[in-house]
């Protein structure tokens, strides 16, 4: 399968050349663990290196706040805006209508005919559809509960809303990033418990305990390529995100 680098140092030769292209790969970890940042450089280097134009997709920040962060770096994101190199689209999760937002993704995703697509986060994204998609489908729940023994919950919502997401990104023929927040403890590899299951890769972040500069970048799953199985550390800096092998030796 075609690899597409992400362009940052380390984390193509952790993929062994880089994603596999038009795979969804979820990008999972804590708060401040630079899941966001990943997904920006994915972008970032993807414009300014191998010309290929890219969708942030951001539910946590506005697009200001992602140009300012970018700035931090030295990127300057309005020239590439202007470019038709990059497109940020601010969902506010509060205000989204039934599959109005998947629209938008795909309009953005065809006008600037997108390679590259990002979607920070797919977490609050899920987390804020499922309940509404609970409450229309109020009717159907209380006549399918009174016949099946298994509860039927947000969960399920979930899934099946994650999956139409998926879907949705993969019709669009775009190499895919999508985040997730993990709690600080806990064995899942997603809030949700799902989306590692549906997505075709997992990039791990997981930071030491009381140290957030030391954050390891573990592939847990590539199901169509072969990876590094071992751990990696990211550093970030104003030159942005750099991935380096773990010191072998070292007991983590
Ligand atoms: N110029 C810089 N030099 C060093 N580290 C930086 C710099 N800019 C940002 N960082 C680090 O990057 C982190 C932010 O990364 P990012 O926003 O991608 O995290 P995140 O995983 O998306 O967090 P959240 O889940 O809260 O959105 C900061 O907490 C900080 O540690
Ligand atoms: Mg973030």
């Amino acid at each position: 399968m075609e690899r597409v680098k992400t362009g940052i140092s380390g984390l193509d030769e952790a993929l062994n050349g880089g994603i596999p292209k038009g795979n969804v790969i979820l990008i999972s970890g804590p708060s401040g663990t630079g899941k966001t940042l990943l997904g920006l450089s994915f972008l970032y280097h993807g414009a300014t290196k191998f010309n290929e134009p890219g969708v942030l997709v951001s539910t946590d920040q506005t697009q200001e706040g992602v140009r300012e962060q970018a700035k931090n770096f030295n990127w300057n994101l309005e020239e590439l805006e202007k470019k038709n190199l990059i497109r940020i689209h601010h969902i506010d999760v509060t205000e989204v209508k039934d599959a109005e937002y998947l629209e938008k993704i795909e309009k953005l995703a065809k006008e600037v005919k997108a390679k590259r697509l990002v979607i920070d986060s797919l977490t609050t994204l899920t987390e804020f559809l499922a309940p509404m998609e609970v409450k229309k489908c109020d009717k159907l729940f209380e006549a399918l509960e009174s016949i099946v023994t298994v509860p039927l919950s947000e969960a399920i919502v979930s899934k099946s809303i994650l999956i139409k997401i998926i879907k949705k990104l993969k019709e669009l023929n775009c190499t895919c990033l999508v985040t997730s927040e993990l709690p600080e403890e806990g064995n899942w590899l997603s809030r949700d418990t799902v989306s590692e299951f549906l997505t075709d890769g997992i990039i791990l972040l997981r930071p030491f305990k009381y140290a957030r500069k030391d954050i390891d970048l573990i592939v847990t799953k590539l199901r169509y390529g072969s990876h590094s199985k071992d751990i990696h550390k990211i550093y970030i800096t104003e030159k942005g995100i750099e991935v380096k092998p773990a010191e072998k030796g070292v007991i983590i």
